[in-house]
């Protein structure tokens, strides 16, 4: 299914490497397919074409990078099946979630065609006091210029796509570093941008090393960093100079169950185990703390201890497998090492399994404590962790003493307790009637606390990656 080579792309143009990268099929272990990898003398050329490429882009008139989006949107429906299989090979994503994953690539791409020829302006009124008689103030949006966008291996298409897709819409070119385990998504999206008319140098998408990608954290040409990965994150702002920076770090989500959770119970188990061990765990909006109202506690944990156990693991092809390969073997020993100190320290396993390279079962635990790495860290991995309340506000305390606050979950019946949520939680998003696991790619989507800085979500990316520039006329 996949090619046997994939080249980067320079200023719009593939090109080879000397040195390639081996891409494994996350379940068999096996290499997959190659690509090329940038040494450091090819990401400056890519940020120089960038940088060469800010007027035409600005210039590039809306209804054109419509036009290229649109592009994009017809040809992803084409080549829908082997995006999801590249998927399911390079990521071990399970098939249903990774047609899942193409269908919201295509998505953020419509959303950000529709954004393309929105008007982000405003008029002002100046006239506050006679002194500005006669004056007239009128606001536009203007691309930023270079943005350099890093993305991680666990969605390699649609949170390229979050980045991608509001840069063309807002005319900046971009140099795009993919992960380097799941490179070939972002590849294919550069294959099917070099079929359109994007100015010259308008993009640049590089597979290569942290090492040969820090000039496009540090180069002062570059006015927007994006990243989206783990708290390395802020390391990067710390050397990204006067570029704007935006950050979307993970979290370790939590989901509170109320005495009345507003829903079947039943239902409420299908969502969390969805939430928590869809594709291992491994997104930033994972459940992984579930806070339960004593009344129902019991009830919930039996029939979310039966849900777990039988989640069915295996070949992420096969269409009923659910619990697919992590990303490696030391992603999966790290979850299984976590499992096991949480154990010493005194919490019960409810369900899960010995870890066979990186296939880990899915797990349940309670009584975790609340000083280890399995309650205070990201897990990102097919683990979650239970646990009862009597007091809706103190569920909300739990799950605010978090370093991380990306989205939270509610399940209520209880109005007055849903808009409490909403005002007490340190969160970026709280989803009231399903898990903090729920995203749609027009919703406002970052965190507060260690999860980040600023927002995606098209439009909320578009707004970081333009400036206001004032007119004001007498
Ligand atoms: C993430 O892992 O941050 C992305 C989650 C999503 O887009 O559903």
């Amino acid at each position: 299914m996949l090619a046997k080579h994939y080249p980067n792309y320079l200023a719009n143009q593939p090109v080879s490497a000397k040195q390639e990268l081996d891409v494994l099929d996350k379940y068999t272990g096996k290499r997959a397919t190659r690509v090329a990898l940038a040494d450091a003398a090819t990401v400056r050329k890519a940020i120089v074409a960038a940088y060469k490429a800010r007027e035409a882009m600005a210039a590039f008139p809306p209804d054109a990078r419509r036009d290229v989006l649109e592009h994009c949107v017809r040809r992803f429906n084409e080549r829908f099946e082997e995006l999801a299989q590249a998927l399911c090979i390079e990521a071990g994503k399970p098939i249903r979630d990774a047609r899942g994953e193409v269908t919201r690539l295509i998505d953020t791409f419509r959303i950000a065609a529709n954004e393309a020829t929105r008007s982000h302006g405003e008029l002002l009124e100046l006239q506050i006091s006679p002194r500005a008689r006669g004056y007239r103030g009128m606001v536009k949006r203007v691309p930023i210029g270079v943005c350099s966008f890093i993305t991680p291996f666990n969605f390699p298409l649609n949170l390229v796509a979050h980045k991608v897709a509001p840069a063309i819409a807002a005319g900046c070119p971009f140099v795009l570093k993919p992960a380097d385990k799941t490179p070939v998504g972002a590849l294919i999206i550069g294959e099917i941008l070099a079929e359109t008319h994007l100015p010259k140098g308008a993009f640049s998408i590089v597979v290569c090393t942290t090492d040969n990608a820090a000039a496009l954290v540090e180069d002062e040409r570059i006015a927007l960093l994006s990243f989206t990965g783990g708290l390395v994150g802020w390391d990067l702002r710390a050397r990204a100079g006067r570029k704007k920076v935006t950050l979307e770090l993970g979290g370790n989500a939590a989901c509170i169950i109320d005495a009345d959770p507003g829903a079947p119970l039943d239902h409420v188990v299908e969502r969390l185990v969805f939430g928590a061990y869809y594709q291992s765990g491994q997104s930033c909006i994972s459940v992984q703390r579930i806070y339960a109202h004593a009344a129902i506690y019991e009830k919930l944990r039996r029939k979310l201890k039966a849900a777990v156990t039988r989640l069915p693991m295996g070949d992420p092809h096969d269409e009923k497998t659910f619990i697919g390969p992590m990303v490696n073997d030391e992603a999966a020993q790290r979850v299984e090492s976590w499992i096991a100190n949480a154990r010493k320290g005194g919490a019960k396993v409810l369900a899960g399994g010995p870890r066979k390279r990186n296939m880990l079962p899915a797990a349940l635990l309670e009584k975790v404590p609340h000083d280890s790495e399995l309650y205070r860290k990201e897990a990102f991995g097919p683990v979650a962790m239970i646990e009862p309340f009597d007091d809706f506000d103190d569920a909300i305390d739990r799950v605010n003493d978090s370093d991380f606050g990306l989205q939270a979950g509610v399940f209520t019946g209880n109005l007055t307790h849903a808009m409490r949520a909403w005002d007490r939680l340190e969160v970026g998003g709280v989803i009231v009637g399903d898990v903090p696991s729920f995203r749609v790619d027009n919703m406002p989507y970052g965190g507060v606390k260690h999860s980040g800085l600023g927002r995606e979500g098209v439009r909320y990316a578009i707004e970081d990656m333009t400036e206001q520039r004032l007119l004001v006329i007498r």
